[in-house]
């Protein structure tokens, strides 16, 4: 499946020339970015060197990108308010209230994605990543803004610990995003698909402890447990057909690039581009 680039949609501003870009934050103190810029554990170092290498290598002067969200692309963001505080010219559009929150605080420019239409760039993180680049996302809950902002953009670059590469996807369970009304219909339609499919009988479960996550756009996440995903092509299409379902976690033909961080050695660089 190609990357979707839908038409640009009528903008109530004629000059579609000169997109109006809203800056909403400012930099932070030097004092407040010494205490995040503090990395913890060894794969924390690993996400660290991965956001690090996909900045040198993706991201130019001037660019307008969209900023991911989960841990690895807190990274991400906190070094690209290092390069803004030193001159660096982006916009960014984040991809989660709590990344918008986060660019806020390190000085990123921010604009929302409806004035600026399409990103150069984005870079986000993944739960699996695969050898062809398809990826399940959305263990941050954050998966259905990430699509959108990703399939925005002329490149997505994945960044990653190796961790997080696999032969199949599917080990780690699968976010599909629902809309409240009826979910427990939804969820029958979800399993009787899951099943149909040939995944057996796979634990779904409600994302959230005492009670449902409520995404940032005020759905619910159904996990599903699936092991292995034969083919997560045909899969992202069916789910899509289930009236209630409004995103899943299988970014199919999105990435086109990834940089894999390694305990040791440089960080690799995989293109995806055919
Ligand atoms: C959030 C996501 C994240 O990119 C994904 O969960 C990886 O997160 P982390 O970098 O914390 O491992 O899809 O919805």
């Amino acid at each position: 499946m190609g990357r979707y680039h839908p038409p640009s949609p009528s903008v109530a501003n004629n000059n579609t020339n000169s997109p109006r870009i809203v800056v909403v934050c400012r930099a932070a103190s030097s004092a407040q970015k010494k205490v995040i810029m503090q990395s913890t554990s060894e794969q924390d170092e690993e996400k660290k060197a991965a956001a690090a290498q996909a900045i040198e290598k993706f991201l130019k002067d001037g660019m307008t990108i969209g900023l991911g969200s989960g841990t690895t692309s807190r990274w991400f963001v906190r070094i690209l308010g290092e390069h803004v505080a030193k001159g660096l010219r982006v916009i960014g559009v984040p991809s989660s209230k709590s990344t918008g929150q986060l660019a806020r605080e390190v000085g990123v420019p921010l604009a929302d994605l409806n004035d600026v239409g399409s990103l150069d760039l984005t870079i986000d993180g993944a739960d699996e990543i695969d050898g062809e680049g398809r990826m399940i996302k959305g263990g941050g809950a954050n998966l259905l803004w990430e699509k959108i902002v990703a399939c925005a953009s002329d490149r997505m670059v994945c960044i990653v610990d190796e961790s997080k590469v696999v032969k199949f996807l599917g080990r780690f369970p699968l976010p599909v995003e629902v809309i409240p009304f009826g979910w427990r219909s939804t969820e029958r339609h979800l399993r009787k698909l899951l099943e149909d499919s040939g995944l057996g009988s796979p634990k779904i479960e409600m994302r959230g402890s005492e009670k449902p996550l409520i995404t940032d756009s005020g759905h619910y996440l159904l996990d599903c447990h699936l092991e292995k995903i034969p083919d997560p092509e045909s899969l992202g299409e069916k789910l899509n057909q289930i009236p209630g379902i409004v995103e899943h976690g299988l970014f199919i033909g999105i990435a086109t690039d990834a940089v894999v961080a390694h305990a040791s050695g440089e960080p690799e660089v995989l293109s995806f581009r055919s």
